[in-house]
């Protein structure tokens, strides 16, 4: 796991190699002056999807995040980061397309109550996600309709005071995997299951394509804070994983 001391403060030449993974942490509640900066970084259909947002809040934080986002893979390039483009899939996903993806750099994004991940790999598909982890959001109702039964059978074996963990555990490592596989939603989360014991490792156990797909992926959970469940899923083994922290000086 990656703990929290061991978000550094990112050096000033930056490289990332194919072994290696770097997930950076950033925070978005930021004052009026940061959010204005984030938002010239942005190109016009980021704006608009901004301007969508019904709360304040929720505008504010998209905006740093994928400002963030910008400046981050900006440092990987050298390039402008509001000069970069993105592509999407068919379920959303974003990538950079061909001629900026310079030894084919691949990111993935979540935020979660003021806090984003973004995750940069080499050559490798890779999803991440953190949530805000909320006991009354760890029910049973939910846990019947998102989890795999080995999944639900495993949690509501457990003690009740490991539940919740358990429960956020679990829902990271989904949403990392199928961030990761790139189909959202449309992969079916009853049909792959990962590790959910607290304190044992992150790990596919199952999942649609059989011991060939498990064997493809590799997870791993992110301690990025106090309140917070994350976790990353990588195609490939996960040799060397760095935690930056994007708020403090490139040094
Ligand atoms: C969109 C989805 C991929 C993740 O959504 P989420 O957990 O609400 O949001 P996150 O903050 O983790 O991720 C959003 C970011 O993922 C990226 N993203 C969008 N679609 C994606 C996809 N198909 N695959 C990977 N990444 C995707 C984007 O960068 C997006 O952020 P941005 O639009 O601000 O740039 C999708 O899985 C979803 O809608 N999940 C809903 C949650 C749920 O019901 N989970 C079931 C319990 S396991």
């Amino acid at each position: 796991m990656i703990s929290i001391n061991d978000w550094a403060a990112p050096p000033k030449a930056l490289a990332l190699c194919r072994e290696e993974i770097h997930v950076w942490r950033v925070s978005l509640n930021k004052p009026e002056p940061g959010i204005q900066e984030s938002f010239r970084l942005l190109n016009p259909d980021e704006r608009e999807r901004a301007g969508r947002f019904r709360f304040q809040k929720d505008r504010d934080h998209f905006t740093v995040a994928r400002g963030a986002l910008r400046v981050i893979l900006s440092r990987y390039l050298d390039a402008p980061p509001e000069r970069l483009s993105f592509c999407y899939n068919e379920y959303g996903k974003p990538s950079l397309p061909q001629r900026l993806a310079d030894g084919d750099l691949r990111f993935n994004l979540s935020h979660s109550r003021g806090l984003a991940l973004c995750a940069v790999a080499c050559g490798c598909e890779i999803g991440v996600d953190v949530e805000w982890i909320r006991a009354d959001l760890a029910g049973e109702e939910t846990i019947a309709t998102y989890f795999s039964n080995q999944e639900a059978e495993t949690i509501r074996a457990l003690p009740p005071e490991l539940r919740t963990q358990a429960f956020f555990d679990c829902w990271t490592r989904k949403e990392a995997f199928i961030k990761a596989v790139g189909e959202g939603l449309s992969y079916p989360l009853d049909q792959f299951s990962v590790t959910v014991i607290p304190g044992r490792p992150a790990r596919l156990l199952s999942a649609k394509g059989g011991a060939q797909e498990v064997g493809r992926w590799s997870l791993a959970a992110l301690d990025c804070g106090a309140g917070y469940a994350a976790a990353l899923a990588v195609e490939g083994d996960i040799k060397r994983l760095r935690g930056y922290d994007y708020d403090r000086q490139f040094t």
